[in-house]
């Protein structure tokens, strides 16, 4: 795969550590959503690097100060429904102050096409830095649609966090939307004939919700 100026691997020895035990097929569900949880945590650290800032004045017990603060109500976190819920407490514990929007998208078991069947957004959101959260990045349809519907809304300014991604999925983003910044933990191989990610983790929704 090419390699995009926008495209940002997370590659750190604790994520690696995490999504190794993430990938196990014997992980069961509350440890495969603490770890999804967790890596979305630490994910926050990076994908925050330039959200926008305000200064404020600060009382110390010595003196009065100025300092930076990420800008009051500037952030919105959209999971993709259902996966997508995984990760929403793992950002919130890092920024709790963040809004969050749902996007319902259902990915056809046949045809591999997202449809689309829920979407409820905070008011205001053109003026806001979206992050678009989603376990997997497989054929990229799901996030694609996602991020179209939010620029319908108005949306400007959009990154995409994803645990897992394949070069199919980034390259469809990178062609839809090259406007958007991708942060992805692990870069896959490729997808199997049912779009699957290889090695990736199985089906991330019925992991976390234990619908499987
Ligand atoms: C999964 C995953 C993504 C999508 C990725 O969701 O959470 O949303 O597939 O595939 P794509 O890149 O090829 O679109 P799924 O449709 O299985 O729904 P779920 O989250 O409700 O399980
Ligand atoms: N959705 C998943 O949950 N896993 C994949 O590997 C691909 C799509």
């Amino acid at each position: 795969m090419m390699s995009y100026p926008n495209v940002h691997v997370l590659d750190h020895p604790l994520i690696r550590h995490k999504i190794a035990m993430l990938r196990n097929v014997d992980t069961n569900h509350k440890l495969f959503r603490d770890l999804v949880s967790e890596i979305s945590a630490l994910m926050t650290y990076e994908g925050f690097n330039d959200v926008p800032t305000e200064e404020i004045e600060v009382q110390t017990p010595l003196e009065r100060c100025r300092q930076t603060v990420v800008k009051g109500d500037s952030i919105v976190i959209v999971p993709i429904l259902r996966a997508g819920l995984g990760m929403v407490d793992g950002i919130l514990g890092i920024y709790p102050a963040a809004k969050v929007g749902h996007i319902g998208m259902y990915r056809d078991e046949i045809t591999h096409q997202p449809e689309e069947y829920f979407c409820r957004l905070p008011d205001n959101i053109e003026d806001r830095l979206v992050f678009v959260v989603d376990p997997m990045l497989a054929t990229g349809g799901s996030a694609s649609a996602a991020i179209t519907k939010l620029k319908e809304h108005g949306c400007r300014r959009m990154k995409l966090l994803c645990i897992i991604a394949c070069p199919e999925g980034v390259e469809r983003i990178h062609a839809d939307h090259p406007d958007v910044e991708i942060y992805i933990a692990a870069l896959d191989r490729e997808l199997n004939e049912n779009a699957y990610i290889l090695p990736g983790l199985g089906d991330a929704g019925d992991r976390i919700f234990g619908t499987k």
